[in-house]
């Protein structure tokens, strides 16, 4: 089997003014040790010209966008296409936060073609999946996972899917500190494993990176790293601290 690639990837969400996102950057790239991590930070849109810049060069670390629109261009008021993220080197977006789908109302059809969005430019999905908690007491979260892998994604060409990154995201982990347990993720990640082997064959299924989000932090980054089906973590609170951030990106 193949060695799948391990990603850490830092969502920040709504947070930091631009200098307190310039300084968090220098902070990561000034501590960084060298890694195979493949190291993605995804701030707020403003943020990712000049964190661009500050990253320009440094092997293994990405920037990546948190939303895109679907769109090409076009009257859209208040959004940011796939083409745009591209023009500025951004390599990673993230698809279908939990947030993004209660808050803003994504559903499973936008999702989709947001995802064909970003690899029609070049740049890789990291595509969010995850059951709210009444799914979860109900012993649903297979069905619901499913459910959205297929209507999001699975309408990729084996190709095309080649470049998705998937990130499991229980929300009831999401800022609660209720961390799912390494063997909660792990039978989730090997579930998403299977459901892709049967989509697009075991090959594929191996290489597909699949990271856990949810109360990741540097206390329990590394018992989660451990689980076989787990490649890496989407990090949402954790990530807006450099030593914490560092300390999870070293957790493998
Ligand atoms: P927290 O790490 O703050 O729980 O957020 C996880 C998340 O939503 C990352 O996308």
């Amino acid at each position: 089997m193949q060695k799948r690639q391990h990603i850490v990837a830092g969502n920040w969400k709504m947070n930091l003014s631009y200098l307190e996102g310039r300084d968090l950057v220098r902070e990561i790239t000034d501590r960084l040790q060298p890694t195979e991590t493949l190291v993605v930070l995804a701030p707020p849109f403003i943020h990712l010209n000049n964190i661009g810049n500050i990253i320009h060069g440094i092997s293994n670390i990405y920037l990546g966008a948190q939303n895109c629109h679907w769109a090409e261009a076009g009257a859209y008021t208040g959004e940011v296409s796939a083409r745009m993220l591209a023009s500025i080197e951004v390599g990673f977006v993230i698809i279908g936060h939990s947030e993004r789908r209660e808050y803003f109302a994504e559903t499973d059809a936008m999702l989709a073609q947001k995802t064909d969005a970003v690899l029609a430019h070049n740049m890789r999905p990291i595509f969010c999946c995850g059951e709210k908690l009444d799914v979860r007491e109900a012993e649903k979260q297979e069905e619901l996972v499913s459910e959205q892998l297929h209507s999001g994604l699975f309408h990729l060409s084996p190709d095309a899917f080649r470049q998705v990154v998937i990130a499991y995201e229980p929300v009831w982990a999401i800022g609660t500190g209720k961390t799912a347990s390494p063997q909660q993720a792990q039978d989730m990640h090997a579930f998403i494993r299977q459901l892709i082997a049967e989509q697009y064959g075991q090959d594929i299924a191996d290489a597909t990176p699949i990271l856990y989000g949810g109360s990741c932090n540097p206390s329990n980054a590394r018992e989660l790293f451990q689980q076989p089906d787990v490649d890496g973590g989407l990090i949402g609170g954790a990530s807006l601290k450099a030593a914490d951030f560092l300390a999870i990106v070293n957790s493998f």
